[in-house]
Parts: C-alpha cells; sequence; structure tokens
C-alpha cells in the first residue's frame, strides 16, 4: 500500500470531483460535507466515465449515462441502471456491481489517495 499526494485542501470545491490517475489507475477524488473520498473513474455498468455524474442527497453518485446510483463513500450500488426504457436487457447480463473505493487521508493541507501496489509474479 502507497499513499500518494494528489491535491491539496481548497483545492476541490464541495460537491465536485477530480480525476486523478495513481499508478496507470483512473480515480475521481470527490469532496464531500464529511470530507474526502475516492472511488474509480468509471462505471461498473458498462464502464462509462463517470466524471460528470451528479451527487445527489450528498452522496449518492448517479452515472450520466443510464443513471446507476452508487454511495461514493462505499462505492456500492443504491440503485442500477434504469434509463432508457429497454436498458433492463442489458442489465440481464450487467449485474449490480460496487464501485472500487480508496482510502483516503488528510495530512496538513494534503489529500491522500492509498493505492494497493501491484504485486508482480514471475
Ligand atoms: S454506464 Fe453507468 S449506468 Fe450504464
Amino acid at each position: 500500500m502507497t499513499l500518494h499526494t494528489v491535491a491539496k485542501e481548497g483545492e476541490i470545491d464541495l460537491g465536485t470531483n477530480k480525476p486523478v490517475t495513481i499508478n496507470g489507475e483512473n480515480i475521481l477524488l470527490f469532496h464531500l460535507d464529511d470530507g474526502y473520498y475516492a472511488t474509480q473513474s468509471r462505471c461498473t455498468h458498462l464502464f462509462m466515465p463517470l466524471k460528470k455524474g451528479k451527487i445527489r442527497d450528498g452522496c449518492t453518485l448517479e452515472c450520466p449515462f443510464h443513471r446507476a446510483q452508487f454511495d461514493i463513500r462505499t462505492g456500492e450500488p443504491v440503485k442500477w441502471a434504469n434509463f432508457p426504457p429497454g436498458i433492463q436487457l442489458i442489465n440481464t447480463i450487467r449485474k449490480e456491481k460496487a464501485l472500487k473505493t480508496y482510502p483516503v487521508t488528510v495530512e496538513g493541507d494534503d489529500i491522500l489517495v492509498e493505492v494497493v501496489a501491484e504485486v508482480e509474479t514471475a
């Protein structure tokens, strides 16, 4: 596990996110009322980018493509893709799946994200 400094306090407006890349992993760093959270940057439904997703109820991210919703703090799906009508056919093979999340800490003015380094095997 390695901590990576990815932003400074005050850099990310409340209710917005900042895309960061750590060790090739594309991550969104969110600033919510109760702190900072990090998730994978692509939706688990059809892998579309979540950067422009809406934050609802302070901590739920809605994918802008088919409206799946995820709890930003845990990555767990709150509601699965339901738009446009007919998307349920795709959902028979694309089952609910949580977003990957990453621990975030604040040290002084630095915001750090923890990423587990890949272990190479011979
Ligand atoms: S890609 Fe996000 S809900 Fe379909």
